[in-house]
């Protein structure tokens, strides 16, 4: 491993802003809010939950049609969350605690509310009018073409304005108009965006829907098709989007995307040490393992979706993982993740029956112990559960408030959400807090050893001193019970075996494809039992249990 490279093995936390910490209790959280919070993040000591990045959600001035990702100054910060000087200060405080700080990207659209899209809407001459992806009517007057947006209750991709008598190109909402990238202005305009973050101490960039920046520029039609899973576990979002009987073969992945993100790599590579993931939402991994380029040219992670929209079997994991490590060159890294703020949480998500919360706690293993960058999203190391949102209190125009609520900072009736000591200066927050936050949350977990605070806790601290985990090989384990999904990570100076049980009965380890006799269990899911010796023949896997094993 080259020296630095912190991406390659740090854990990295994903803050929804506006969800995290409200440090003046306006009811919405805040910069200065996770900057209060920072030493539950990491304060050194493995009391501390020990993650070595946070990637913050969009906290710019937008007018949060889409909750920030509808970006209206690229290098300011909402006055809701605060000033550049809080932002400083975040950087400084994390940077002291050796927490490194990534930002959202978001290149594809701006706000409708950007000086930008105002300059291109004012007449068809503005200099920036190619800035956006403008196009005339059908000759019967219908959009330009077929495209839809991202978000099914946006209907089409287009907009019509009627003063230029033109239709702007949006691929989520109206209020998101796509930026042309086909325009150098436009490249030129981001690189100097990133640097103005990179100058202020970044350490790197999610880059939002990153496959999306390159569109056909003859604006051809998408091919219809029958295709779409409305089962998927992972919520209806991506599966609607993908529900609507269109191939998406010319509104994403079009090859022009690869030289933006080497664009993006070389001012990336003008600093020291900083990195960019994207969010490559594209189900298909032999097009996601492109998106690292040819060797340290493109992304330095990609978000593997594929894996994230896998059902509750170990095969399907284990296939995924397998594939994936298959296609990807010798030097790109994996990232690994089962949450962020689109996606029903883990814990609610896999649950049935009431076996969420003990099917959350193998996630968790898994994710921290699979070669690749883990990504944790806020709350998911409680345990914390989909909000239910009432009819009155639904604010995304996608569905995403449950996975969206207030984190669990303690017992209180807003869940410590909101800083202020004296109850009459806090507004409600902004999303109900989840049921069960009596219960789920830091004060009450950090000191019940059988809690998920604590197993991500020791999974992370272990992991740090694991040169197995951090950088190893992998390999997985085709030959055992059909419920398990069995991994070895290799260094040179250790051996670990991880095995995962997705069943809802014990396994008993198979004698003959493990790797030796002697064993030794450094952790497990299930809080009864402890670390200690064993034989791998007299090993039982309880259900729902995950172990990682050192072997000799
Ligand atoms: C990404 C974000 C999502 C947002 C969309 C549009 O998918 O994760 O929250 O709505 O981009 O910016």
């Amino acid at each position: 491993m080259a020296a630095g490279e912190w991406w390659r093995h740090g854990v990295i936390y994903h803050i929804y802003p506006r969800s995290f910490s409200d440090s003046n209790g306006d009811g919405v959280g805040d910069l200065a809010g996770i900057t209060a919070r920072l030493d539950y993040l990491n304060d050194g000591t493995p009391s501390s939950l020990g993650v070595d990045a946070i990637w913050l959600s969009p906290f710019y001035p937008s007018p949060m049609k889409d909750f920030g990702y509808d970006v209206s100054d690229y290098t300011g910060v909402d006055a809701l969350f605060g000033t550049l000087e809080d932002f400083d200060t975040l950087v400084t405080e994390a940077h002291a605690r050796g927490i490194r700080v990534v930002v959202d990207l978001v290149p594809n659209h701006t706000s409708d509310r950007h000086p930008w899209f105002l300059e291109s809407r004012s007449s068809r001459q503005s200099p920036k009018r190619d800035w956006y992806v403008w196009a005339d009517s059908k000759p019967d007057g219908q959009p330009p073409n077929n495209w839809m947006s991202a978000f099914p209750r946006a209907g089409r991709a287009w907009t019509f304005d009627q003063r230029t008598g033109q239709w702007y190109l949006h691929s989520f909402l109206p209020e998101q108009a796509d930026l042309n990238w086909w325009s150098p202005a436009v490249r030129e305009a981001m690189d100097e965006v990133m640097r103005f973050w990179l100058d202020r101490g970044v350490d790197g960039f999610r880059v939002d829907v990153a496959h999306r920046m390159a569109k056909d520029p003859q604006l051809r039609d998408n091919p219809l098709v029958a295709m779409g899973d409305d089962d998927d576990p992972a919520g209806p979002w991506r599966a609607r989007r993908v529900a609507e009987m269109q191939l998406e073969l010319y509104d994403e992945d079009w090859p022009e995307v690869h030289q933006i993100l080497r664009r993006f790599r070389r001012t990336l590579d003008g600093y020291d040490d900083r990195m960019a993931v994207g969010e490559v939402y594209l189900l298909d991994l032999r097009k996601l393992a492109r998106y690292y380029g040819s060797g340290r040219d493109e992304l330095h992670l990609a978000h593997n979706f594929v894996f994230l929209h896998q059902p509750w079997k170990p095969e399907a994991f284990r296939s995924v993982v397998d594939e994936y490590a298959a296609l990807l060159l010798a030097d790109a890294w994996p990232a690994q993740f089962l949450g962020n703020h689109d996606h029903s949480r883990v814990a609610s998500r896999y649950d049935e029956g009431g076996n969420g919360l003990a099917r959350a706690r193998v996630g968790a293993m898994m994710v921290l112990t699979l070669r690749g960058t883990p990504f944790l999203y806020y709350g998911e190391e409680l345990g914390m559960v989909d909000g239910e949102i009432p009819p009155d209190r639904v604010v995304d125009v996608d569905g995403r408030d449950p996975e969206r609520t207030p984190m669990q900072w303690d017992a209180s009736p807003d869940a410590g959400f909101s800083l202020p000591g004296d109850a009459s200066a806090r507004a409600a927050p902004w999303l109900p807090v989840a049921a069960g936050a009596e219960r789920v949350n830091v004060v009450v977990e950090r000191d019940d050893p059988t809690s998920m605070l604590s197993l991500y806790r020791h999974l992370i601290w272990y992991r740090k001193g694991s040169a197995a985990l951090r950088w190893g090989g992998y390999r997985s384990l085709p030959e055992v019970p059909e419920s398990l999904y069995a991994f070895v990570r290799e260094a040179p100076e250790e051996r670990l075996l991880v095995v995962l049980n997705f069943g809802d009965a014990p396994v008993r380890w198979p004698a003959g494809p493990g790797p030796g006799d002697a064993a030794r269990v450094e952790l497990s899911t299930d809080p009864a039992r402890q670390p200690g010796p064993v034989a791998l023949p007299d090993l039982v896997i309880a259900a729902d249990e995950g172990v990682v094993l050192r072997l000799p």
